[in-house]
């Protein structure tokens, strides 16, 4: 059967990756969360001391670039790939509001991009996969014969994320969690090298008020009529 490259893209918290999760599962694809990869890269900054609340030596990381390697692996468990960085699963690390708090100034570096993006189209260069994040059907696979955007009220995506993060025992506030959601979508919209922004043949997907199988089934929907 035709294979394809399904992109993803939205602001945070707005559902992606459990969307592109159950896509992939039930087309059989590849998921790729790229948010994970540019997390990996913040927590190796984090944990060379490239960055910190007072500090952030890009150039430093940028010459270090070379010693990150990332990849995923399938989890048969879960049924999804976790984040690997320098071969240790860093897949609860990198969800921390810690890391959530200093990512997207790992991310407007070109350097940092031009990397992740080249791993990321590597990745796809045989189809039949599901890639989420903001620059995906902008500048990663602008050829996608399927793209959809993602949104939500500030409001709802914030009270999902902290749920989820309740859920992993955070000790945080409702109001810290929006605050970093919405700080996140404006450095993330605003930033000089692809930003966040819909591309013109994406689909948008509101899913403030849609249950998950609802945008399941609509993403599915719109799936078929490509194959
Ligand atoms: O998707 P997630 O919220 O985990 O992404 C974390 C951060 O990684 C985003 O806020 C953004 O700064 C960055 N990112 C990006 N480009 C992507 C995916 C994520 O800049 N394709």
């Amino acid at each position: 059967m035709k294979k394809i490259i399904i992109a993803i893209d939205g602001y945070s918290s707005t559902g992606k990756s459990t969307m592109a999760k159950q896509l992939a599962r039930a087309l059989g694809y590849i998921y790729v969360d790229t948010g994970a990869m540019y997390r990996a890269v913040t927590l190796y900054a984090l944990q060379k001391g490239y960055i910190d609340e007072n500090d952030f030596r890009k150039d430093a990381l940028v010459a270090d670039l070379k010693a990150i390697d990332l990849s995923f692996k399938y989890n048969p468990e879960l049924q999804y790939s976790e984040m690997y960085l320098n071969g240790s699963n860093v897949e609860k690390e990198i969800r921390t509001l810690e890391v959530s708090g200093y990512v997207s100034q790992i991310s407007v570096v070109p350097e940092v991009r031009q990397k992740l993006v080249a791993l990321q189209q590597e990745m796809g260069r045989e189809k039949g996969l599901v890639m989420d994040g903001r620059d995906i059907g902008t500048v990663v696979f602008p050829h996608a014969e399927l793209k959809i955007f993602m949104t939500a009220s500030p409001d709802i995506r914030a009270t999902r994320r902290y749920k989820e993060l309740l859920d992993r025992g955070a000790l945080i506030s409702y109001e810290e969690v929006l605050e970093n959601v919405q700080k996140r979508d404006f450095l993330d919209s605003n930033r000089e090298h692809s930003p966040l922004k819909k591309a013109e043949d994406a689909i948008v997907m509101d899913n403030s008020a849609m249950s998950q199988k609802e945008q399941f089934e609509r993403a599915l929907s719109l799936v078929q009529m490509r194959l």
